[in-house]
């Protein structure tokens, strides 16, 4: 089987991370290969090329250099430049992750050539058309042949969308999707790379590199809907100075140090903002911090994975199995509710794997190779 793979942004090279390594392993190379298209939506060495290096992702074969702009023009130019690499590769499969402006143009391009396009982290829904993921998420889902889906959540969302898994009556076609339940690959990522991560030697380690003391909250920033609206961007930064207690570590997203200068928004004293931190040095951080404060999908469930609170900058979200359990808080931009997120939220007594059992890279194989999520190789 012929994999092409499409990635832009940061949280797909974690999430990619996990196939690459499998498919490059003894268990699969003899019968899948894989061909790695970068868009060049995520550019930064600290947002793309470190993730690479460290992760362990081969180089991808091609990187179409399609970065900033207009979200029309980005994704234009991504699906001219898929849609050639596809005519030439003629893979077997389309293999899309997540919901950026990459997964749907990767997405687009794949079905109008009638290849068939698996979709990783399925069926996920905030039910706000106005997010550029939500967007994105929906067309990437209605196209696809594999839906591979984290959550049963996620399930249930795709059939209240008329999308039901159609394996039962014929092979999947996009118009009778393939959907499975294989688990969430950002927990594969967090298991496997995290015993790599804490050996790092102590000078490398990113609490020591940077003189980060303990006890800190980690926050991150960059949603478009948070960071594009002065107003809301003012609201969060109000409801942090209000929670001036805890002392803040803030890698800050390129796009929202870029925001913050456009709207003359200043940090409150006791948020300290840092530059985009890798993954080993993120993992690093989430373990140590006590609380987090976020509107990233992925730094939410991370958060779960590691046991620490969270509060999200968000009205809601999509991970609505963290809010559910109660380690998880929605706050959106309010100060006073962010302030009292804060103060409120607290460890739980329960504590179950919402995402899988860390074996989600290895179902997703399965299931492209079998039609079935019943693991067919050995690991790695
Ligand atoms: C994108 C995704 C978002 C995801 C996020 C992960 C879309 C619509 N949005 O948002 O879902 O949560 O990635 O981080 O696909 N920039 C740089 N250097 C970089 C990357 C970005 O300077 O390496 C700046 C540029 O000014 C760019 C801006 O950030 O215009 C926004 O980048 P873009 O990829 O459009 O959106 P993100 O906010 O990163
Ligand atoms: N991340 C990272 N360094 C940072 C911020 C985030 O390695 O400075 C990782 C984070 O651990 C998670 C992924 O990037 O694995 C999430 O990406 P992001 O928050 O950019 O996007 P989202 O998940 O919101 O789409």
């Amino acid at each position: 089987m012929h994999i092409v793979t499409v990635v832009g942004a940061r949280p797909q090279f974690v999430k990619a991370a996990v196939l690459s390594r499998l498919i490059r392993s003894a268990a699969y190379r003899e019968r899948i290969s894989e061909f790695l298209v970068h868009t060049g939506q995520h550019w930064d060495d600290n947002m793309s090329n470190l993730f690479f290096r460290e992760m362990g992702i081969p180089e991808p074969e091609v990187n179409l250099g399609v970065g900033g702009g207009s979200h029309g023009r980005m994704t234009g130019d991504m699906l001219a430049g898929i849609e050639a690499i596809l005519i030439e590769r003629k893979p077997d499969v389309v293999l899309v992750y997540g919901d950026t402006n990459s997964t749907l143009a990767g997405a687009l391009a794949a079905a109008k050539l009638h290849i068939p396009v698996a979709h990783v982290e399925a069926g996920l829904r905030s039910r706000d058309k106005g997010m550029p993921e939500e967007q994105n998420r929906i067309v990437a889902d209605h196209l696809s042949t594999w839906l591979l889906c984290p959550t049963e959540t996620a399930i249930e969302n795709l059939s209240r969308e008329g999308l039901v898994d159609g394996q039962a009556t014929a092979a999947p076609t996009s118009d009778h999707p393939g959907i499975k339940l294989v688990g969430d690959v950002m927990y594969d990522a967090s298991l496997h790379y995290r015993a790599i991560a804490s050996v790092r030697p102590a000078a490398e380690r990113a609490l020591k590199r940077l003189g980060i003391d303990k006890p800190f909250c980690l926050l991150t920033l960059h949603r478009a809907e948070n960071t594009d609206d002065r107003e809301r961007l003012s609201g969060i930064m109000e409801g942090l100075r209000r929670s001036a207690g805890i002392p803040m570590i803030f890698p800050v997203h390129p796009r929202t140090r870029k925001l913050l200068d456009l709207h003359g928004i200043t940090l409150p004293p006791h948020v300290r903002p840092i530059e985009p931190v890798g993954y080993f040095d993120m993992l690093e951080l989430e373990e140590a911090c006590d609380t987090v404060i976020t509107d990233s999908g992925g730094v939410q469930k991370e958060a779960y994975f590691f046991h620490k609170p969270c509060v999200t900058l968000r009205e809601r979200t999509e991970w609505v199995e963290t809010v559910e359990s109660g380690w998880n808080r929605l706050a959106g931009a309010d100060p006073g509710a962010i302030a009292a997120a804060l103060t409120t939220v607290s460890a739980m007594d329960g504590w179950r794997p919402l995402y899988g059992m860390g074996d989600a890279g290895e179902r997703i194989l399965a299931v492209l190779e079998t039609g079935s999520d019943a693991k067919s190789g050995n690991g790695a």
